[in-house]
């Protein structure tokens, strides 16, 4: 993915140091749980989670469309360059499936949820960890520290590069949006059961993370 190739060694060096608590890896913990076998991780940037997948007990491998924050995450796991939305990977073969902050940089996230069900094993988890529906946005001036300014635009389910920070990813590479049960279906349609939930970040949660397992 060109976009995240310019902003690799931002994202590693900058906006990655920048967060003390990264609230993707809050939600990942709780919800993905201890387990064993091959954790996939689809969007693995620059992998920033692989050491706290190895924590948990399971061994991390990562796919992600960018050389750039490859380059990166070849030192923390296995990866191979692959789109999520077409895994090179056989039929329920893999344990587990971890999504962290990519749904929204993935416009055909709805494919790749469906790729997620065709590759997960009979008892295999899945746990997506995105960028929270109601919360952030281009409509979500999260300026203020102490209060969330939601405007009109919830409801169009757009891309957009509108944000309230220039130290942010979407302004530089543009973010997807799906209102909440859009999303949410989207599990259900690509055959996903969703069995927990949980949010992270404050003032108001930033993302919405969801335990599922194939049917
Ligand atoms: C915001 S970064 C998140 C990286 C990492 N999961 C994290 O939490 O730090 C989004 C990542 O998704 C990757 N990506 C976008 N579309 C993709 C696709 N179709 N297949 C695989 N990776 C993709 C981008 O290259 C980028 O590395």
């Amino acid at each position: 993915m060109a976009a995240y190739d310019e902003i690799a060694d931002w994202y590693e060096e900058e906006f990655l140091r920048a967060q003390p608590v990264n609230p993707g890896a809050e939600a990942l913990r709780g919800l993905l749980g201890e387990g064993s076998g091959v954790c996939l991780e689809l969007g693995c940037g620059t992998g920033v989670h692989a050491g706290l997948v190895r924590e948990l007990g399971w061994t991390p491998v990562g796919v992600d469309l960018s050389g750039g924050m490859l380059r990166h995450a070849r030192a923390r796991l296995p990866i191979a360059r692959a789109d999520a939305a077409r895994l090179p990977i056989r039929d329920s073969s893999v344990a587990a499936v971890v999504a962290v902050l990519v749904h929204t940089d993935m416009p055909a996230y709805f494919a790749v949820l469906r790729e997620v069900a065709r590759v997960l094993r009979p008892d295999g988890v899945f746990v997506h960890v995105g960028v929270h529906p109601c919360f952030c946005g281009g409509f979500a001036d999260r300026g203020d520290p102490a209060a969330v300014v939601v405007r009109p635009g919830y409801l169009d389910g757009h891309w957009t590069k509108e944000s309230w920070t220039d130290q942010g990813i979407r302004d530089k590479v543009g973010a997807t949006h799906w209102p909440l049960p859009e999303l949410l279906n989207g599990f259900l349609d690509a055959g996903l059961t969703l069995d927990r939930f949980a949010e992270a970040g404050t003032p108001l949660p930033i993302v919405l993370a969801a335990r599922a397992h194939a049917r």
